[in-house]
């Protein structure tokens, strides 16, 4: 579970500074999905990039399944993420020239995981997303951008997260292709319960969440339940 109090987020300081959180708070249960909506510049990257310890808060407190993430060192943080969370973001940040398989491997290896098991669970992630096996050895770069964003998502699940962060990740789709990705998200919500949480523009994607969260000038301005069936 996801819990944030009062928390506020300041860059730089003295007469530069600017607060792009101020006194947040809200709570995500287990197994729910999240859309955070806003304006450009209103703070949504920076509330999951606390939210995904990526980053630590100015001030407030933030747990995650019972523990307090805002006082963590960098080490710890690296720890929460390798363990809890899946991250999609926008740009994909995928490798060019290096095959999709070994772009979902990738954060194994630096998980020291062996290279048969590493292999095992690529595998699974990419079929779980509905990679047809053909594309697994071709480079990231010869892929179509709904295919590239299944391979993010694939690496996003290869360390079985409970958690999954995804900023903007139907922002370059085409509309066909962002659905397709977008029913991958609810497959991952309702069939195996994961917690998602994704900032999005468009509210026909922002409707497939349980709650939207609107974000304005650094703080919360509303929250709608939507009438998802
Ligand atoms: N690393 C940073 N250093 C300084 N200012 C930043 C930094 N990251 C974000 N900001 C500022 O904080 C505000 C919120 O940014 P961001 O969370 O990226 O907004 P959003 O994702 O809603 O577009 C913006 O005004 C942005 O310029
Ligand atoms: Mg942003």
């Amino acid at each position: 579970m996801i819990d944030l109090q009062h928390i506020s987020k300041s860059y730089g300081t003295g007469e530069g500074a600017y607060e792009a959180l101020r006194d947040v708070s809200f709570r995500v249960e287990d197994g729910e999905f999240v859309a955070i909506m806003g304006p450009s510049g209103s703070g949504k990257s920076t509330l999951m990039h606390i939210i995904g310890a990526l980053d630590t808060p100015t001030s407030g407190t933030y747990t995650l399944d019972g523990k307090d993430v805002s006082t963590l060192s960098d080490d710890e943080l690296a720890d929460i993420r390798r363990e809890h969370i899946g991250f999609v973001f926008q740009s994909f940040n995928l490798l060019p020239r290096t095959t999709v398989l070994r772009n979902v491997m990738l954060p194994l290896v630096y998980e020291g995981v062996e290279g048969k098991e590493r292999n095992a669970r690529a595998r699974k992630a990419l079929l779980s997303v509905g990679l047809d096996e053909t594309h697994f050895t071709h480079l990231s770069n010869q892929l179509s951008g709904g295919q590239i964003q299944r391979v993010a998502i694939a690496r996003a699940l290869v360390n079985d997260p409970t958690l999954i962060l995804a900023d903007e990740p139907t922002g370059n789709l085409d509309t066909k292709t962002g659905e397709i990705v977008l029913e991958t998200f609810q497959r991952l919500n309702r069939d195996e319960g994961r917690t998602i949480i994704i900032i999005t523009h468009e509210q026909e994607v922002a409707e497939h969440a349980d709650r939207i969260v609107y974000i304005r000038d650094g703080k919360i301005a509303e929250v709608e339940r939507t009438h998802k069936q």
